[in-house]
């Protein structure tokens, strides 16, 4: 009988495939943008990677095939994050125990190497071997799921928040972090289906609940985590005066609404069976994480 994949080596061989995908598209380029590139898409979980793998592999697809689509994500969520380190954002000096890019090279840098990560995401995509037409509706849903509708929306809704006079209700806080973070993580377990053109309802469904799961644990860590094993600070959301799942419902409530999303997300997956189990399994890792 074949042996159950364990959730802890796929997210090894997406961090494995990231990184070889990653060093093919940037083989050919040298200099200062470059290595900061590089730079700022090692040392993650590269857990949007594994949800495009993991997808894949249930529509029969194989890693390599995946390969360009898990690197294209994440350079875009690296981008995300370079951008969401620097002084006009979040102002933080560390990210996945390192500097940030805009304290280990400068400011000038880290706008431009996420730009360059934000194109090289698309030009991934359109040189992947896909279809012509999983191309094109990979290449439009990522779009939107970066742009203004998307995680670029939901960050400036984030922003906003920090200086608004009254705090967000529960339902603007969905819907901002349904842009900031859901978006790129229903992009990415939406990805296999999408691959071969087919229907990705049931993943969208699971990424959906997941990604909002997501998001409160990243808050909850922020309160609760230890800034050794996250490589970023904490305490940074109630020094800046976020709105977040922790501030709006205290800790208690966010931790059950977390949970009550990740059994939602799993139950989501019920059509696929248990080939669908290491997603259940990432499910569960993100609301176990202690990073
Ligand atoms: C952190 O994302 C930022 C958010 C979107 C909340 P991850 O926790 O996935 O970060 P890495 O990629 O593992 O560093
Ligand atoms: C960042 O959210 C989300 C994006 C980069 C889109 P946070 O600001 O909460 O992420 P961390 O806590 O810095 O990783
Ligand atoms: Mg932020
Ligand atoms: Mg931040
Ligand atoms: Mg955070």
């Amino acid at each position: 009988m074949a042996q159950p994949r364990l959730f802890q080596d796929a997210l090894q061989e997406a961090r494995q495939e990231v990184a070889t995908g990653l060093e093919m598209a940037l083989a050919t380029h040298q200099g200062m943008i470059a290595e900061a590139m590089s730079y700022a898409v090692q040392g993650g979980k590269a857990l949007r990677g594994f949800f495009v793998l993991e997808t894949a592999r249930l529509h029969d697809l194989s890693p390599q095939q995946a390969r360009p689509i898990a690197a294209s994500i994440e350079c875009l969520h690296a981008y995300s994050l370079v951008h969401d380190d620097l002084p006009c954002m979040d102002d933080d000096d560390m990210r996945r125990g390192q500097p940030t890019v805009h304290r280990k090279w400068d400011e000038a840098t880290a706008v431009l190497a996420g730009d360059a990560l934000q194109t090289l995401a698309f030009e991934l995509v359109a040189t992947s071997g896909l279809s012509a037409s999983a191309i094109v509706d990979l290449t439009r849903t990522l779009a939107q799921a970066s742009g203004v509708a998307g995680m670029v929306g939901g960050q400036a809704k984030d922003i906003a928040a920090e200086t608004a006079d009254v705090p967000l209700t529960l339902d603007q806080i969905i819907d901002l972090q349904a842009g900031k973070t859901g978006a790129l993580i229903t992009w990415s377990t939406c990805a296999g289906a999408r691959m071969c053109g087919e229907d990705p309802r049931h993943l969208q469904a699971y990424g959906d609940a997941l990604g909002l799961a997501f998001q409160i644990w990243d808050d909850v860590l922020d309160v609760e985590g230890c800034a050794t094993t996250m490589g970023k600070a904490v305490g940074k959301d109630a020094d800046r005066g976020k709105a977040t799942f922790v501030s709006l419902l205290g800790m208690d409530e966010a931790k059950r609404r977390a949970s009550e999303l990740v059994q939602q997300a799993c139950d989501s997956l019920s059509v696929y069976g248990a080939t669908a189990d290491c997603l259940r399994d990432a499910a569960r890792f993100v609301i176990s994480r202690s990073n």
